[in-house]
């Protein structure tokens, strides 16, 4: 199949398509506007088109160069925070560009698509103790949460009126980790430091960034930091290939969680990394962020029930290979 990756050149669609490119079967072609990509992440089998998701005839060119099978639409802005302070900037990237990928594969007749979603459509109020299932109310609580929730919604009534379109919803929880080709991982661009823990606690680490605090320890947890649960950006990538075979082969709608079902405290984050570097990284306390809930866990018994598959990610994995991947950019720069 030839996959069209939406936002290929990223740090999520980079290990996609390092996946699908492993395979030799499959064809990828990457539409991507560098704005938070690398093109050094680009693979040299993969065919590579330089376009925002805002530029409908550009998006018309790629669809009309290639015979695409598949798109997989990672593009769009991620930030929490920064939504709130910049809502339109995020309605306008996140759905207009949604919008107008749909309206290109419609024109151009391609009928499957896997939308990157997110834990955050569930919002903070777990019914399960901070365990969300896919059926679960859906409360985002920022304009990022709200852009995903509304576009899962954008999809479903655009294949209510078009028979043949077929979608996969992957509600990603906490990403991390990187490739262990080191080639690719969390890069940030223009001098800008990450917001992940994951990343933000390595750039620390390796004196890359001056300052990592822990967000609040007075949260209702029995460490008092916040839990979330990590996901494997390599197995994330697997099931993107995986969820888009099924999707295709068994010819319907798919969405899962994909979360390990496994909450870390921050504070168990740092406590790994230490342990892994065999350092004490002398990290304190801060403030409480905002918008934070105190627990996020992905309940994952559709994907392994459905699809017969078992999310293995283990944080030991996810922070060695954050922790290679850092190394190895360092000895380059
Ligand atoms: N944290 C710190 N210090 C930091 C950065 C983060 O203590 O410098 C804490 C946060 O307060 C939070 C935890 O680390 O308690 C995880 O925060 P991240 O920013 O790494 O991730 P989030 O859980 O906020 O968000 C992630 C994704 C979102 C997605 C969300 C779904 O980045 O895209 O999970 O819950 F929407």
């Amino acid at each position: 199949m030839t996959y069209l990756l939406i936002g290929g050149a990223g740090y999520i669609g980079s290990h996609v398509a390092e996946i699908i490119n492993k395979s030799k079967r499959d064809k990828v072609v990457i539409y991507d506007n560098l704005s938070t990509g690398f093109r050094e992440f680009i693979e040299a089998e993969s065919s590579f088109f330089e376009g925002d998701i805002l530029h409908e005839k550009s998006l018309d060119t790629v669809f009309s160069n290639h015979n695409i099978d598949v798109v997989i639409y990672l593009a769009g802005l991620i930030k929490v925070g920064e939504s709130v302070s910049e809502p339109l900037r995020y309605y306008e990237t996140n759905i207009q560009g949604l919008v107008n990928v749909l309206r290109t594969m419609k024109k151009h007749n391609v009928n499957n698509f896997v939308f990157s979603s997110s834990a955050a459509v569930y919002g903070n109020d777990s019914k399960h103790g901070g365990y969300f299932y896919e059926d679960d109310d859906k409360n985002p609580c920022s304009p990022y949460g709200r852009t995903k929730y509304f576009g899962e919604q954008i999809i479903q009534d655009f294949a209510v009126a078009n028979k043949d379109f077929r979608y996969s919803f992957l509600r990603y929880f906490n990403v991390g980790g990187a490739s262990k080709s080191k080639r690719i991982g969390y890069l940030t661009k223009n001098g800008l430091m990450p917001t992940h823990i994951i990343p933000s606690i390595s750039y620390y680490a390796f004196g890359q960034s001056n300052e990592f605090k822990i967000f609040g320890n007075d949260y209702k947890t029995p460490d008092g930091t916040c839990i979330r649960d990590y996901v494997y950006v390599v197995e994330l990538a697997e099931l993107h290939k995986l969820v888009a075979e099924k999707m295709v082969q068994e010819n319907r709608n798919l969405y899962y969680n994909i979360g390990s079902s496994n909450g870390f405290s921050n504070l168990e984050i740092v406590k790994t990394f230490e342990k892994i570097l065999d350092r004490n990284l002398g990290i304190g306390y801060g403030p409480r962020r905002s918008g934070d809930p105190d627990i996020l866990i992905a309940a994952n018994k559709k994907i392994t029930s459905e699809l017969n598959y078992q999310i293995k990610s283990d944080i030991n994995e996810i922070i060695s290979s954050e922790i290679e991947f850092r190394k190895h950019q360092l000895k380059k720069d």
